[in-house]
């Protein structure tokens, strides 16, 4: 029997999945994907409270987490409904990577209280809960049934967002992405119709977003932008969203990084994470969310997070490949001049994200990532990519292997590495909401949230089918997964709310 050499296998891979990937580019392009009415700008969330008055719904189900509570941050639209007079409820258990258990929670809220409708209220966990409970509710299926493409009969619940952080574009994405505790799974459901009727990009609520959380989100939103752009299945719409979204974080982020109320930026980084996901749900990511999605199994490491430390390494590994893309990038990113050759500006992209990361104290390497964990890990992301995404260039085990061990942290001493395994420096997640939502200092709460981004915790290994291959528009953050807050969800008819 004739055996090929490894290196011709690589080849064929690369030729055959190029293929497949530009057929199937072909169907997604002609997918209809609408968008929300948008409502920007400080008291949008306000505003989307009153024009939600006039669709005349029986009693909301607003679906958020108990940080978002304790910091008060829908105050205004919450009063907005009461004054028109719409019945809500809120329901505030959804921790980090929106687990199961709570959105199944939710779905008995919203049927209990007779609701006819969902506000998605918060980050990218609380957003993809709501969509869930939404297209759960319609379709009398449990959420782990829809897991997959357009797997509900019926549209979802009217559904309405308003977006806490800057990063997912959950707000404008087909995707729901949660996760299963049990097994570490992050899974996604994708329909085009889980995209909201409306949505508030209100900078008001972001200001005071910890600063590991906006380096994190607005990395993701970068990740979205520059795997979109980069990929196969571009179309002159989504190069517009990313190459604006690129432009706009880079002018935009560090001010948001340095200073959190500084609301222009705000604003400008929550269009950018827009942008950048109406370039992703229609384009794809690519080998950066790949491996980042593996990171998020097994070590629970933030998703944006995860994102920001691979993005060089595999920009790297593609620039062969994409290099023409690189370059434009790299001139509205404005870290170089149109007209300088394109392996230069390429190269100049590649390090300007790493002077970002470094801008933002994202580290360098992940703490959590251990040696013998890699090769199930490249083979995780290689079934993710090879099965979903249209990368310019496919990655071999041997070589995503390699991409992924440029981010092992330096080998400690042994000394050094026992003591740090004692149980004094066990990281136990810090993120358990309900404790957070009893302390009235909103510092705490702040401090409570930047724990949730900033300390990666190990968790069981992950089959290396960990993420479930299966939606186009897949982005995932991943976050360390937070004990579910107890508190019991409250119920508030117009006047009690007042
Ligand atoms: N549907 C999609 O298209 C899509 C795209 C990307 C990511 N995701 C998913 O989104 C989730 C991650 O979302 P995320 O990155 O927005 O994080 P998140 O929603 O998990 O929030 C992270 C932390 O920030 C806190 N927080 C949120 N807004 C805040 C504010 N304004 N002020 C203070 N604290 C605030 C939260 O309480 C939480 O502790 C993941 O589950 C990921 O898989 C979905
Ligand atoms: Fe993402």
């Amino acid at each position: 029997m004739m055996t090929m050499s490894p290196m011709m296998a690589d080849l064929a891979r690369n030729v055959g999945l190029s293929g497949l990937k530009r057929a199937a580019g072909v169907v997604t392009r002609l997918l209809p994907i609408g968008q929300p009415t948008m409502m920007v700008g400080p008291g949008a969330s306000m505003r989307l409270g009153q024009a939600v008055n006039d669709f005349g719904h029986r009693k909301i189900l607003i679906v958020t987490d108990a940080v978002i509570v304790s910091l008060g941050l829908m105050e205004p639209m919450t009063t907005a409904l009461t004054a028109g007079g719409t019945q809500f409820v809120v329901y505030d258990e959804i921790t980090p990577d929106a687990p199961l258990p709570l959105i199944e929670k939710g779905i008995a809220l919203y049927q209990s209280e007779g609701c006819d409708a969902v506000i998605a209220f918060g980050g990218g966990s609380a957003m993809d809960a709501a969509k869930t409970i939404a297209l759960a509710v319609t379709n009398h299926k449990a959420p782990r049934q829809l897991v997959g493409y357009f797997k509900g009969f019926r549209a979802p619940a009217p559904l309405y967002a308003v977006p806490t952080t800057a990063g997912t574009g959950s707000e404008v994405t087909v995707a729901a992405v949660v996760s299963d505790p049990v097994n570490n799974r992050k899974l996604v459901i994708a329909d085009t119709r889980l995209i909201p009727k409306l949505a508030a990009l209100d900078p008001s609520l972001m200001v005071g977003l910890p600063k590991p959380i906006t380096a994190a989100t607005g990395m993701d939103a970068l990740t979205h932008a520059v795997e979109a752009f980069i990929g196969q299945w571009c179309t002159d719409f989504t190069d517009r969203m990313a190459l604006s979204a690129v432009g706009m974080i880079y002018e935009n982020l560090p001010l948001a990084y340095a200073n959190g109320s500084d609301l222009a930026a705000r604003e400008k980084m929550a269009l950018a994470s827009c942008y950048a996901g109406q370039a992703f749900t229609r384009a794809n990511v690519g080998y950066v969310h790949a491996i980042a999605h593996q990171f998020g199994g097994l070590y629970h490491t933030p998703h944006g997070l995860a994102n920001a430390i691979m993005l060089p390494h595999v920009l790297k590994f593609l620039q062969p490949a994409v290099a023409p893309r690189l370059a434009l990038l790299a001139v509205r990113a404005g870290v170089g001049n149109a007209g300088e050759p394109e392996a230069d500006l390429a190269r100049k992209f590649i390090e300007s994200v790493e002077a970002m990361n470094a801008r933002l104290g994202i580290p360098v390497h992940l703490d959590a990532l251990r040696e013998a964990d890699i090769p199930a890990l490249a083979h995780a992301a290689c079934r993710e990519a090879d099965l979903n995404y249209p990368v310019a260039r496919y990655m071999s085990q041997a070589i995503c292997e390699g991409v992924i061990r440029q981010a092992l942290p330096p080998a400690v001493p042994a000394a050094k590495a026992q003591a740090a395994t004692k149980p004094t420096t066990t990281a136990k997640p810090k993120t358990d909401t309900k404790a957070v939502a009893k302390r009235p200092a909103r510092s705490r709460v702040k401090k409570a949230a930047e724990s949730a981004v900033a300390k990666p915790v190990s968790a069981e290994p992950a089959a290396p089918e960990a993420v479930e291959a299966a939606a186009p528009p897949l982005a995932a953050t991943e976050t360390p997964a937070a004990t579910p807050a107890k508190r019991p969800s409250r119920t508030r008819k117009p006047a009690e709310a007042a």
